[in-house]
């Protein structure tokens, strides 16, 4: 495809290395994916039951080129078609933005193409563009992932309100250390779905905790220790772990999430008068937990949106949706862009 003969075509390649996965895509006007590469690094992080950010920042280091020239090329398209670059900038882990920002910056540099920072959250509410081509702004978002767990407003494509935040843990960081517990291993929010999926929801009674500042912010470390608890005290009274037990401490630790969840988003949709919730992150791919939100959403009369899980879990076509709308907004950065592990969402 020749330059000239784009109409109003904005063609974007993204890089996403904030954490485990190296991703790199090609998207047009934010919407229309052309490739969408992926190479995860879980099975490197498993056997250590988390991600090792040195070990991340080296495989990025390994893996972008190759990734960056599938994408290209499953796109049909080449460093020369393209009109801009996205990458993500932040949160994550520094070792790991560096790799995908130095990159970009690299490409940006000897393409004189521009150069557009993007915030990682605000890529992963971008997915549900992608999904629905007729969302738009505004919607409530609740992003859960491994590292955030964020109630937003999109106010419009490039402006968020943040109405709540976790406290202590991410969801996933939660879903991940039940799994640990309970001896099912990294990554943990998959394995805790399908073991909660044979287990009695009600088996224990974990708190949902409320927090009295701000009734949208959520905490799950009073849930976790609840769990720790109930297994150290299984423990000792000499009894043995085992299907069961698991898949009953699984499913009640699953529904405490699901019903702070649903709470909130119930009660934001009526207090900002929203009709349309999305949901987003890697913890978005768990079946029950849409299943739920799209019912508490749904008896409210809203409409539900959630994307695929492969545009849930990390990847970097989302990145290029966000980016579209950071560009179409005018924002540009320069070769001083940096890793912004900490980055918050204003
Ligand atoms: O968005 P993501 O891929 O990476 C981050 O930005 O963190 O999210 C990864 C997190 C992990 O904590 C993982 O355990 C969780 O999402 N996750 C799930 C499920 N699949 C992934 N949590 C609950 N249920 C799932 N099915
Ligand atoms: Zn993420």
């Amino acid at each position: 495809m020749k330059k000239t003969q784009k109409m109003e075509q904005t063609v974007i390649l993204s890089i996403e290395s904030s954490c485990d996965e190296t991703a790199a895509a090609v998207t047009v006007n934010g919407r229309q994916v052309l490739s969408n590469v992926i190479y995860s690094q879980i099975d490197l992080h498993t056997i250590y039951g988390g991600v090792v950010p040195e070990i991340a920042s080296r495989k990025h280091i390994e893996k972008i080129n190759q990734v960056i020239r599938k994408a290209l090329s499953d796109a049909g398209q080449t460093l020369d078609t393209i009109d801009a670059v996205a990458v993500t900038y932040g949160p994550g882990l520094v070792g790991a933005l560096l790799v995908g920002v130095a990159e970009a910056k690299a490409i940006a540099y000897a393409k004189h193409l521009p150069l557009i920072g993007v915030h990682h959250i605000k890529g992963h509410v971008c997915a549900n563009y992608i999904e629905y081509p007729e969302l738009e702004p505004p919607f409530l978002c609740l992003v859960a992932s491994g590292g955030h767990t964020h109630l937003v407003r999109v106010d419009d494509h490039t402006h968020y309100t943040v109405i709540g935040r976790t406290r202590d843990d991410a969801a996933g960081e939660a879903y991940d250390k039940i799994a640990r517990a309970i001896g099912l291993g990294y990554p943990g929010g998959p394995k805790v779905e399908k073991a909660a999926h044979d287990g009695d929801a009600h088996a224990f009674e974990f708190p949902r905790a409320k927090i009295d500042e701000n009734p949208y912010d959520f905490s799950f470390s009073g849930v976790k220790s609840a769990v720790l608890n109930t297994i150290n005290s299984y423990k000792m009274k000499g009894m043995e772990i085992d299907d069961k037990f698991r898949n009953d401490v699984a499913a009640s630790f699953q529904q405490s999430v699901i019903d702070s969840m649903c709470e909130r988003v119930v009660m934001a949709m009526d207090e900002f008068q929203m009709d349309k919730f999305a949901m987003a992150g890697g913890v978005a791919s768990n079946q029950t937990l849409r299943a739920a939100l799209k019912e508490a959403v749904e008896s409210k009369g809203g409409t539900f949106y959630c994307p695929k899980p492969i545009l849930c879990t990390d990847n970097a076509a989302m990145i290029g949706a966000a980016g579209y709308y950071e560009y179409l907004n005018g924002k540009r950065d320069g070769l001083d862009l940096n890793a912004v592990p900490g980055l918050k969402l204003e």
